[in-house]
């Protein structure tokens, strides 16, 4: 859907995320027809950059992050025409706020301004309210904030709060990009237009739901953030939770976006809490040490990071909703740097059949969600085993892969997000009880962990990750996808 004309204005301009992600992403999105000619992107940082080498170094990030075969020089060269730089430091009043109000001040109404947040958190509220007193956040002006917000309940509701004295709720857009994914998305297709899904979606039929998403690399440049945050805050708090809310959510009244959200936010309220007991039986915090990506020989965390460090690399979670929906089923829910292979997924293991009526034993179904890469579903089941003669049975695997069956690119996670904003359509953001939520849950273990009453395991960088997680997992009579 093309969108009104936007001025979309970027605060943290030269960092990572807008080189790797906003920039290449808003390509993308004018290769598809969907960004007008009269659009601006408007990068801001403190660096004192003028526009044409702010363009140089978008040209460079579009280089390296967008395919060779969709780089075209003259759509590149169109593209970049959209792009301009504002040096600015937006936590501060006296900086230079006119050029950005020169830059942006328009008579057409129905310009769409969004102002995106990519900076660290904790200038969020000084930012917004910059913007406002200089007057930028008028009318149904947008902000879009990215994750993490903040690094606990309190500083989280900080933000919010200050954030939200200048912009309305429904104005405030808090990206979570594993909402961008188009599988992540498909899980309410899945479960809401299938009655073969629908119907057995619940304890009666489910044993455990297994969430992962495992990363390859180590901290790649990003220490200073990552050893202050750690893959609880980084990627459980926000994406993992996300998704666990859409696997374990009861059938929304609709998909107005308020309706998706509080069916969500229910899962988040939902999770049994943690007490002293469970922050050690249900929760593994690990770091790597040094091992083989391949055949390459990479260093452990701490030598990365050339310090002592409590932060963990590796998480793995053993959480219940407390629901009668999903009454004793346990979501094993889990992310890590460093391991063995780069997957983001979704596994459902099935209860096993009670029917005695076959020689041989009938293992368990699953249903695996692939989230990324290799998008698609497979679907493990018992079959008749046509090797033998009687009714024994062996296991058959359905494979769907989603690229092929419909034929598409699968576009990158901020690609949609971030013109969804334009739109005003949140429905793919967080609203800020689940943030609350989400918070409110992981704070005993926080607590705990600062506290170090539970261990530190480590685990192989290339490996699946610490024993104790296998473990955790075996006391639930259950095992990791790799292991099945
Ligand atoms: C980000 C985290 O939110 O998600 C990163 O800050 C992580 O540490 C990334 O690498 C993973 O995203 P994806 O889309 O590659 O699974």
């Amino acid at each position: 859907v093309t969108v009104k004309p936007f001025d979309y204005v970027i605060f943290g301009a030269t960092g990572d995320l807008t080189m790797r992600k906003l920039l290449p992403g808003f390509y993308y999105r004018m290769l598809e027809g969907q960004v007008p000619e009269e659009a601006r992107i408007i990068g801001t940082a403190r660096s004192p950059l003028t526009r044409e080498a702010y363009q140089g170094r978008a040209l460079e990030a579009l280089k390296k992050f967008v395919k060779k075969e969709d780089f075209d020089d003259a759509k590149i060269q169109r593209f970049l025409k959209l792009v301009h730089y504002v040096s600015l430091d937006g936590s501060k009043p006296e900086s230079d706020w006119n050029s950005l109000r020169a830059l942006v001040s328009e008579d057409r109404a129905d310009r769409v301004r969004v102002f995106y947040f990519a900076t660290a958190p904790n200038l969020y509220g000084a930012i917004a309210k910059n913007l406002h007193d200089k007057k930028l956040a008028v009318g149904d002006a947008r902000v879009v904030l990215e994750k993490p917000i903040g690094v606990d309940l309190a500083t989280a509701n900080d933000i919010n709060d200050s954030v939200g004295q200048y912009f309305k709720e429904e104005n405030i857009f808090r990206i979570d990009h594993y909402l961008g994914k188009e599988t992540v998305q498909g899980v309410i297709a899945l479960r809401f237009s299938n009655p073969m899904f629908e119907a057995v979606w619940s304890s009666d039929h489910i044993e455990s739901v297994q969430i992962t998403a495992a990363e390859t690399v180590g901290v790649e440049g990003r220490a200073a953030y990552y050893d202050e945050s750690g893959a609880l805050r980084d990627m459980i708090q926000n994406h993992l939770l996300q998704v666990l809310a859409l696997i374990g959510m009861e059938k929304p009244a609709s998909m107005a976006a308020d309706d998706v959200r509080d069916a969500k936010v229910a899962v988040l309220q939902g999770l049994k809490p943690f007490n002293s007991q469970t922050v050690a039986s249900h929760a593994v915090r690990g770091q790597y040490v040094a091992g083989k990506m391949g055949s390459e020989n990479v260093p452990g965390y701490l030598e990365e990071l050339g310090k002592e460090s409590q932060t963990e690399t590796y998480v793995a979670l053993c959480a219940e909703i407390d629901s009668p929906r999903w009454k004793n089923v346990p979501f094993f829910i889990r992310t890590a740097k460093r391991l063995e292979q780069k997957v983001s997924e979704v596994v459902i293991t099935f209860k096993p059949t009670e029917s005695r009526l076959f020689p041989t034993e009938a293992k368990r179904n699953v249903l695996a969600i692939r989230v990324q890469p290799d998008e698609g579903i497979s679907w493990t089941f018992n079959a008749k085993n046509p090797v033998h003669d009687d009714f024994s049975l062996g296991q058959a695997t359905m494979r769907v892969d989603f690229a092929q069956t419909f034929q598409t690119r699968y576009p990158d996670a901020y690609e949609r997000l971030m013109l969804d904003a334009v739109r005003g359509d949140p429905i793919l953001f967080i609203r800020r009880d689940e943030v609350e939520a989400a918070w409110t849950w992981l704070a005993p273990l926080m607590k705990a962990w600062a506290d170090r009453k539970t261990p530190m395991a480590h685990y192989k960088a290339g490996s699946w990750g610490p024993d104790e997680a296998r473990d955790m997992l075996k006391r639930h009579h259950a095992k990791w996808h790799e292991d099945m």
